[in-house]
């Protein structure tokens, strides 16, 4: 039996967060410079959001800048932006076929303004469509929105709009860029690294999370498949004893 034949379809996780790591070390295995896997990458990301869409996943986010992405040289930097605007032209029809509706999270105002517009017309085009909702966090980090939900909260709370007992776990969630969205049920980190990264910290409380060596670019449908079933295999207890959630 194929591993997709294997999952069962009542378990899917109705949000799945991927950092997607690897890159810069699968080019230089091959000799050659770390755009040269940034390149790749995008093969992967099509593959992982067309699986998604056709398991019936409702939101795939995927770490393609964080903040601190910035600190890289200037070239790497600026070949991962043209990639950002060629892969949207090259993939918005492939969106569309999918019924994948596109959306970001981070500090877009930041990005330069060829690749704002270019994400605005995707997004444009792609908001109709009611299947995967595909999330790109681009110059995002955990810290920076946490800091806006912070500001917006605190000032609401200032301006009498509302009460600070009113500050709840909800109410905090529904300031995050990912306002409105479920919390990831898992997210997989490729690359053998294990860390956060500053991503979702506040939304992975719960996560399940898995960890895998493939790098990046060699991600594949089939990996997709073996981490979700992995999950299908885990027992989630949010805090609760195994016997309880048995009941
Ligand atoms: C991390 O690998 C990867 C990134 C910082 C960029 C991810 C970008 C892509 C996959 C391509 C474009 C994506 C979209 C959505 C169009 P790394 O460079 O940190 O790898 P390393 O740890 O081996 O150096």
């Amino acid at each position: 039996m194929s591993l997709k034949d294997q999952l069962v379809d009542k378990r899917l996780p109705s949000h799945v967060a991927i950092i997607m790591d690897g890159n810069g070390r699968w080019a230089k295995q091959r000799g050659n410079a770390r755009v040269f896997g940034h390149k790749h990458g995008v093969k992967a990301v099509r593959e992982v959001t067309e699986a998604a869409a056709e398991l019936g996943i409702q939101y795939l986010t995927l770490y393609a800048f964080s903040t601190e992405n910035w600190n890289r040289p200037k070239t790497e930097v600026d070949a991962l932006m043209s990639l950002l605007v060629s892969t949207i032209s090259s993939e918005t029809s492939t969106l569309m076929k999918n019924n994948v509706r596109l959306n970001t999270i981070g500090n877009r105002e930041s990005l330069p303004s060829g690749v704002q517009a270019k994400l605005q017309g995707c997004i444009e085009k792609t908001s109709s469509n009611t299947g995967l909702t595909l999330t790109l966090a681009l110059s995002y980090s955990s810290r920076w929105e946490i800091i806006e939900a912070f500001k917006c909260v605190a000032s609401k709370v200032k301006d009498s709009q509302m009460d600070i007992n009113d500050i709840n776990a909800n109410l905090i969630s529904d300031h995050l860029s990912t306002g409105g969205m479920p919390d990831p049920e898992l997210m997989i980190r490729t690359s053998g690294e294990h860390r956060i990264s500053n991503f979702l910290l506040w939304q992975l409380a719960y996560s399940e999370l898995y960890f895998c060596d493939v790098l990046w670019p060699d991600f594949r449908r089939d990996d997709f498949y073996r981490a979700l079933l992995n999950f299908q295999g885990r027992e989630r207890r949010f805090g609760k004893t195994g016997d309880q959630i048995k009941k």
